[in-house]
């Protein structure tokens, strides 16, 4: 599978930050088809990167599970789609703490998100404690069964969707977790994908975030069942970003 790399900017970029975008965009061009790559910018930002990199896949990184309505300082999947985006992040653990998002908001969120035709990027991950009570696999693999999208119909499943496992503790901290410990919870998130989804859970990416930089990318991208990354931090400027959409390459 081609992996999918993802940057997300999160509260970072103004129209002064659109040359990063376009050099990104001029070398994933060139890549078409070893690698996907996708820039998740603020919303603000959203429709003038389109207008810059037309064709390259520019993203949003949260949007409301309703269609319209009264949600004050939300915006929708139709939103994001009518200003040019093609891919959506949910479920990011910074909206999870600081925006209180449950399993049931993501999954709606994820729902509303593919059935408006946007790709989805479902995150989960585990905390730190978790992590050290042993409790880190049962913790994620349950988080993913909650809230993976339901539904009858294709459009609610793969190939839309993308799964970021992203370790709390690993996220903006330098700090990333053994590649025998991603492969472990990679494996693990697949069997789950095959048990909620059937046959449909194979065409799910499962990226890796948390940390991602230039120097480990490879090793990352060597572990089995990882199918891209999901990129903070490094995302911001072309230059550290393109090393690692060079590595999704390879
Ligand atoms: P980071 O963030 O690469 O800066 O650790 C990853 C993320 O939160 O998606």
């Amino acid at each position: 599978m081609t992996k999918l790399i993802a940057g997300n900017w999160k509260m970072h970029g103004t129209a002064a930050d659109l040359g990063e975008v376009h050099a990104v965009a001029e070398r994933a061009a060139e890549l078409a088809g070893k690698v996907e790559v996708a820039l998740c910018v603020p919303a603000t930002l959203i429709h003038r990167a389109v207008e810059t990199v037309p064709g390259f896949a520019i993203g949003g990184q949260d949007i409301h599970a309703n269609e319209n309505g009264a949600h004050t300082g939300d915006c929708s999947a139709d939103m994001l789609r009518d200003a040019g985006a093609r891919v959506v992040i949910v479920g990011h653990s910074e909206r999870r703490d600081a925006h209180r998002e449950a399993d049931a908001d993501v999954r709606a969120k994820a729902e509303s998100g593919l059935a408006a035709g946007l790709r989805v990027i479902l995150c989960v991950g585990e905390s730190d404690a978790e992590r050290e009570a042993g409790r880190a696999v049962d913790v994620v693999t349950a988080q993913l069964a909650a809230s993976l999208p339901r539904g009858n119909t294709a459009a609610l499943r793969a190939p839309g969707l993308d799964v970021a496992y992203e370790p709390i503790w690993a996220i903006g901290t330098g700090k990333v977790p053994t590649t025998a410990d991603i492969a472990e919870m990679h494996a693990a998130l697949r069997q789950t994908l095959l048990a909620e989804l059937g046959p449909d859970g194979s065409n799910v990416r499962i990226l890796y975030g948390g940390s991602v930089k230039s120097s480990n990318a490879a090793e990352i991208f060597a572990v089995p069942e990882v199918g891209g990354a999901l990129v903070g931090g490094a995302s911001l400027k072309a230059a550290d970003f393109l090393p690692i959409v060079e590595a999704g390459a390879v």
